[in-house]
């Protein structure tokens, strides 16, 4: 089939790639000339495992093309997929403008039927401000060419976004007419063998199907960062009672980890959105707020932990402290509402300095921070201890898994570790002469008591 996407930020270029391996003439649309051309070099505008060779194949193939020129795109597709940015309003609420902006141009340049797919994240109601925004630009041009919009939501997790949109474990389709829906089993057939994965529905319930997903997701973390707090106070491991809840398979292995927060560009953007969209239809969102507020002070976790450590915010002036990981998590070099951007932020107004490293976000952080002289990007994680008085981690990337904690007992001049995904098992730190702060990990308390701090 021909398939136009809209926007080649992570959905669209990742669904508009998988569209075209599977055989479909995809052409992806993008105002960014920089990024277009890019992209017809081979040249990927974000790191995403197994994305670039995919985009390399089907580019040569002459399946995937990549275009700044909107009318070329409306006029390719029988199916023209949205996927432009949604970011946050000043309010949290979803903001529109470039969603619409695509709506219009659609409306513009049609000439024939098309099936428009929202799979940008969109609050509910929106799909029928897309068809609003077209019919309005058609009725102008005074021209009369039946279309309509269909809400397909996307679940990918960046990362995993090549595997999950290959493989995915369920395709949501939010349609007016049968006819819309069989459009869309055409397009997935492909991604849709052995058993029927596609859930169709009425586009209102596809569209807050999203909404609900996130926001579940983001509840089951703060519901674990907040049973981790507990148990720090009264003297329990959390990984314990992970182990213990996880194996009731009403509750399951996933999702449950708790940490230093979450971050990324969907979980604080949709739950923020959707607390949004239910206080414009006069329902305050209680479990939504709550969810919020203990991922906010999540975020803050380490640093606290560092605070007590050092009996006071104050004494962490002039240390030196390794950080391994920025990305919000691993996989990706995303650093979008990663927590690590909050405890950079609090050691540099403490007047520690940092030594970071990321295996793939380094450049991001520069971008974010620029250069300063407190911080210091390093080329690996021994390079980034070295020198240092404690190490935090932040990011679980496989490779911080299993350090030395030997070495890490003589390179750091503070002999202390907070672990900000419990990592690590307390006692092997601890035996290597080391301090250990986990998450939720009662030990640490008496930790503190043992040192009299
Ligand atoms: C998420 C959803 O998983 C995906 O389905 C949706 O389409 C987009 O949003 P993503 O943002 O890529 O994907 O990341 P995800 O792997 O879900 O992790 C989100 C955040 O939660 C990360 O900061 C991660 O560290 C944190 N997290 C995750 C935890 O703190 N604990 C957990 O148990 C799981």
């Amino acid at each position: 089939m021909r398939v136009s996407i809209f926007g080649t930020g992570y959905v669209g270029l990742v669904t508009g790639t998988c569209l075209a391996e599977v055989g479909h003439d995809v052409v992806c649309i993008d105002v960014d000339p920089e990024k277009v051309d890019g992209l017809n070099r081979g040249v990927m505008p974000i790191f995403e495992p197994g994305l670039a060779p995919l985009v390399e194949a089907n580019h040569a193939a002459g399946r995937l093309r990549f275009t700044t020129d909107a009318a070329e795109g409306v006029a390719h597709g029988e199916v023209v997929f949205i996927a432009v940015g949604t970011p946050s309003d000043e309010d949290g609420s979803a903001d529109l403008q470039y969603v619409l902006a695509v709506a219009k141009t659609i409306g513009t340049h049609m000439h024939r039927p098309v099936l428009v797919v929202d799979k940008s994240t969109v609050p509910v109601g929106t799909a029928e401000k897309v068809r609003a925004a077209i019919a309005e630009t058609l009725a102008a041009r005074g021209v009369d060419v039946g279309f309509e919009v269909v809400s397909n939501p996307e679940f990918l997790k960046e990362g995993a976004a090549v595997e999950d949109c290959m493989r995915p474990d369920r395709i949501v389709i939010g349609a007016g007419s049968d006819e819309a829906v069989e459009t869309m089993r055409r397009l997935y057939a492909p991604f849709n063998r052995n058993h029927d994965r596609i859930v169709a529905m009425d586009v209102r319930s596809a569209e807050l199907t999203k909404y609900a997903a996130n926001a579940m997701l983001a509840t089951k973390i703060s519901f674990m960062n907040e049973i981790a707090n507990i148990a720090e106070k009264v003297g329990a491991d959390v990984e314990m009672v992970r182990l213990g809840i996880g194996s009731d398979p009403r509750i399951g292995w996933h999702f449950i980890y708790p940490g230093a927060g979450y971050g990324g560009s969907c979980f604080p953007k949709d739950v923020q959105a959707l607390s949004r969209t239910a206080g414009q239809h006069a329902y305050e969102a209680g479990l939504l707020h709550a969810v919020e507020a203990v991922n906010e002070r999540q975020k803050s976790k380490l640093f606290e932990l560092m605070s007590r450590h050092y009996g006071g915010a104050e004494r962490l002036a002039g240390k030196t402290v390794a950080v391994w990981g920025l990305a919000f998590k691993p996989n990706t070099d995303d650093m979008r509402e990663a927590s690590s951007r909050r405890l950079l932020g609090q050691l540099w107004d403490a007047g520690a300095s940092v030594r970071a490293y990321d295996p793939e976000a380094g450049a991001e952080a520069r971008r974010i921070f620029g250069e300063r002289e407190d911080f210091l990007l390093c080329s690996s994680s021994d390079e980034a201890v070295e020198g240092a008085d404690a190490l935090v981690v932040v990011t679980e990337w496989k490779q911080f898994r299993s350090p030395d904690f030997a070495t890490l007992a003589a390179r750091l001049a503070d002999r202390v570790v907070f672990d900000g995904r419990n990592l690590y098992d307390p006692s092997q730190v601890e035996d290597a002469g080391l301090a250990y702060y986990g998450i939720g990990r009662g030990r640490s308390l008496q930790q503190v008591a043992l040192d009299g701090r």
